[in-house]
């Protein structure tokens, strides 16, 4: 039994699969389109949405410190990304990495793993699209009724009526095509990227210094923070639960991380690049080298244009502005946003569907999911299932809980990528790779202590909730996967 669990599956082996015609999805993007997806998926909610919280309650004006220990934590992982998806180019990203390194069972659990991170991740950014699209509507004076917000915070029936429709429409866009979605794609990343250059621009003029004061706030032991409350760093060392000080900078870093995801869902699209050994990498670098600047330049502005403590937990850019009298940038803020959510929404959507693809292409899956639109050439069919799915569960489900299972389940997968990096060297040292990542084995062995480092400073709620979805994993590979696998033993 061991044997079949971790059968790889072949370097060769997969490539030639993407070739077979009924499965052959259509190679058209370059290194600029994924660059832009890159930066289409990552500009989100983290940094409209959670700056402010992130700011407000776990690291002050110190939160630009947690963008940049994120970044580190990210860019070590995007050298193995770029590593791995230069040498297998094939949909499907960490999950293909893991079935040519791993196996069989543990190329499953990141797969279902990716799922959490996409899914999840698509429903986390349409319910912040949503509270966008109430504000706008409220100031207009056409708010919708409570019931259709999503489901209150002291319990009860709602339901979250923008969030589904959003996601219900993007993935009909999804459906009909890559190329129309990667248009309007770069339309909508022009709009978001300019709309963030103009809050450090324009904000630097409003940024007041005594806001810095203090950089770091003293640590505060928290009321509430116990059991499952507490991170599991605190919960295992037995350390008091606290928020600020040195250690709210790394509290903060575990949630505004939330900000960078994304720049691994390039890895999704190697298939359908034109030539992913070149330019993948870039994609996967350039991306979120673009995103760091920009994350930290509006990080240093909306700090020092309010204090840290009255940041809005909703809207904090756009409210940032409003604080110091300048509605039309708020406003022009908001629009940004709306429309720049709808593009996260779009790409991990995208992402989402090419793993289930890339799953049921090898067996692990049920076929309907590998199947491609004889007119599209798209695989369709997990992309309306999906879809449905995350419509759903953005509904019924609130942003931060979303969020924090989302966060867990990347820094997972950037886990097992590092690993595998390091195995793939010496068990395939032959395979051509036209992006190395340097320091092997060091650099990889550094991206897994500072994952779990992040991890670790992640709820012990948000660690259970992330077991148990591992846990169904399992069953259902036990159930349907191992055997109907396509992959024979090497
Ligand atoms: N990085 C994406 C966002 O912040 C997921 O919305």
């Amino acid at each position: 039994m061991g044997g079949t669990l971790f059968r790889t599956k072949s370097i060769e082996q997969s490539i030639r699969d993407t070739e077979e015609p009924e499965h052959a999805l259509k190679k058209s993007l370059s290194a600029l389109d994924l660059t832009v997806f890159g930066v289409g998926v990552v500009i989100g909610s983290g940094i409209f949405v959670i700056t402010g919280t992130a700011a407000k309650d776990y690291a002050g004006p110190a939160v630009t410190l947690s963008f940049v220990v994120a970044a580190v934590v990210c860019a070590l992982a995007a050298l193995c990304y770029a590593e791995f998806a230069s040498t297998v180019p094939v949909a499907g990203s960490a999950y293909t990495f893991s079935f040519a390194t791993l196996g069989e069972l543990p190329a499953w659990i990141i797969g279902w793993d990716l799922v959490l991170e996409l899914a999840l991740g698509c429903a986390a950014v349409s319910t912040s699209w949503a509270g966008y699209v109430q504000s706008l509507l409220e100031s207009w004076g056409i708010p919708l009724p409570e019931v259709l917000l999503g489901p209150p915070a002291d319990g009860g029936f709602g339901f979250n009526i923008a969030a589904f429709l959003l996601i219900a429409a993007v993935t009909g866009v999804i459906v009909v095509g890559m190329k129309l979605s990667a248009m309007v794609t770069s339309v909508v990343v022009a709009i978001k990227v300019l709309v963030v250059l103009v809050v450090i621009a324009v904000g630097a003029f409003f940024v007041k210094g005594a806001n810095y004061s203090p950089f770091v706030p003293g640590s505060k032991e928290t009321a509430g923070g116990s059991g499952l409350d507490s991170t599991l760093l605190e919960a295992v060392f037995g350390f008091t639960p606290a928020t600020f000080g040195v250690m709210g900078i790394f509290a903060a870093a575990a949630v505004v991380f939330f900000a960078y995801i994304g720049f691994d869902v390039v890895a999704t699209a190697a298939e359908e690049t034109r030539n992913p050994q070149r330019d993948v990498p870039i994609g996967i670098l350039g991306s979120l080298g673009i995103c760091t600047v920009l994350y930290v330049g509006v990080a240093i502005v909306v700090t020092g244009m309010q204090k840290y403590s009255e940041l809005d937990s909703d809207a904090p850019l756009a409210e940032a502005f409003k604080a110091v009298d300048q509605p039309f940038w708020a406003g022009l803020i908001s629009f940004g946003a709306i429309i720049g959510l709808v593009t996260v929404v779009m790409i991990l959507l995208l992402g989402q569907s090419r793993v289930f693809f890339a799953m049921s292409r090898d067996g692990l899956l049920p076929p309907l999911f590998c199947q491609v639109h004889p007119k599209f050439r798209t695989p369709y069919r997990s992309t309306v299932v999906l879809g449905l799915v995350s419509a759903v569960i953005a509904g019924f489900v609130p942003l931060d809980e979303l969020a924090k299972l989302v966060n867990i389940g990347t820094l997972f997968a950037f886990v097992v990528v590092a690993l595998g990096v390091n195995i793939l060297r010496r068990t395939r040292p032959d395979l051509p790779r036209s992006f190395r990542a340097p320091w092997v084995p060091v650099l990889p062995i550094a991206s897994v202590a500072c994952s779990v480092w992040l991890m670790l400073n992640l709820s012990v709620e948000t660690w259970l909730r992330f077991g148990a979805w591992m846990l169904l994993g399992v069953v259902i590979y036990f159930a349907y996967g191992r055997r109907h696998s396509r992959v024979t033993a090497d």
